[in-house]
């Protein structure tokens, strides 16, 4: 089969990791998909940037070109403009388009998923919500049959890993943000993190999937961390505490006109021995309670190039086995006939 060619918008902290892994596990992308993927373009500021391991060849500066030339468009260059233009134009030439772009869905969530609808295309983001944690699938698909009541969790990597930091090493604030920066943890504005609006944005997203309503960022009550002092983190510590950044995102009420919700980002106070304490670094957790599945778990990587790429590459695979298979589904595939069960050995 042809090989399906794919243009990437951005090759930074994430898009370096999904290039490379395009390039590097192309047989086995090949199997899963039924088609090999193959980088036509890549859609930068500066071409003249060094980049190890991505071919310099596909640097271009002209994304409308490397638009016009694929299949499937992946966004990882970030911000509203010009990556909303782009998706927009991505979505009404008739490709399916991958993002992670958690601040642009929150803003334009429903204007997005509507014109993917009418280009009868996909606009596919499970990067945006929780890194490499499988969210956004569960949440509007997989509970879909169900009524999710809510939703509460870390859903910002940078926030965690800084106020792990000032708590398990005694580290300054400004300390841990640089360290999160250099870990490519954080936002090219890392207000975004601090600020709480990046885990606002991911609340407005979860919150539209998981209550089928729609819920903006600016619906998004937010309080940051930029006050969280070394002395309120020691004291919280003396006194058997953690401050943890959660999102929780709330079914508060029912009347015939829909639901009543709430969906809050704020500094909490947490007893050390509560599940969500425990979680460290820039890893996410998500708690989700829902009618009939009552409470599920989610925990991984929140943050960073690898585990992003890893949702990113999932939903590239995706699109690109619906665009190879039609609607038939993802068994059509074939297994390695050729594996071996190992037996148990006593
Ligand atoms: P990044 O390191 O800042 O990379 C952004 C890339 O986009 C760079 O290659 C940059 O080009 C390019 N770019 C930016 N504006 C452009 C423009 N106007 N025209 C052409 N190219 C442009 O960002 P990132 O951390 O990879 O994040 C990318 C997206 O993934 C964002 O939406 C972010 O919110 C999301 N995300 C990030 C993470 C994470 O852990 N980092 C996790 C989940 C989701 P140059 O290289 O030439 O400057
Ligand atoms: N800056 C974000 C975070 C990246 O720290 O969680 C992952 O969305």
């Amino acid at each position: 089969m042809q090989a399906l060619k794919v243009a990437m918008l951005g090759c930074g902290v994430v898009g370096t990791e999904v290039a490379t892994r395009i390039q590097n596990r192309s047989e086995a992308l090949a199997e899963r998909i039924g088609a090999p993927l193959k980088l036509s373009a890549i859609v930068v500021r500066d071409t003249s940037k060094q980049r190890p391991g991505i071919d310099p060849s596909l640097l271009t500066t002209d994304a409308e070109a490397a638009i016009a030339d694929a299949d499937i468009v992946i966004e990882l260059m970030g911000g509203i403009e010009p990556a909303k233009t782009l998706i927009r134009s991505a979505l009404d030439h008739g490709s399916s388009v991958v993002t992670a772009n958690k601040a642009l869905l929150a803003a334009n969530y429903g204007e997005l998923m509507s014109a993917a609808d009418t280009a009868g295309v996909r606009l596919e983001h499970e990067a945006a919500v929780a890194g490499a944690i499988p969210i956004i699938r569960p949440v509007g698909d997989s509970l879909a049959g169900d009524r999710i009541d809510r939703i509460m969790g870390i859903v910002n990597g940078t926030t965690n890993y800084i106020l792990d930091q000032m708590d398990s090493e005694g580290w300054s604030f400004d300390e841990a943000l640089t360290t999160a920066q250099e870990l490519g943890y954080a936002e090219a504005d890392p207000s975004a993190d601090i600020g709480g609006h990046d885990a606002a944005a991911k609340a407005a997203i979860l919150s539209s999937l998981a209550f089928h309503a729609p819920v903006s960022i600016d619906d998004v009550h937010v309080e940051g961390i930029e006050d969280i002092t070394p002395e309120m983190v020691a004291t919280a510590r003396d006194q058997g505490f953690v401050i943890k950044l959660l999102a929780v995102c709330e079914r508060v009420s029912e009347s015939p006109a829909g639901p009543g919700l709430s969906a809050r980002v704020y500094p909490a106070l947490l007893g050390r021995s509560h599940p969500l304490a425990t979680v460290r670094g820039a890893y996410n957790a998500v708690f989700i309670e829902a009618e009939a599945a009552g409470s599920l778990m989610f925990y991984g990587q929140g943050a960073g190039g690898e585990p992003t790429a890893s949702a990113v590459l999932g939903d590239v695979v995706s699109v690109a086995r619906r665009k190879v298979l039609g609607g038939r589904g993802q068994y059509e595939r074939p297994f390695h006939e050729d594996s071996t069960i190992l037996p148990i050995s006593a």
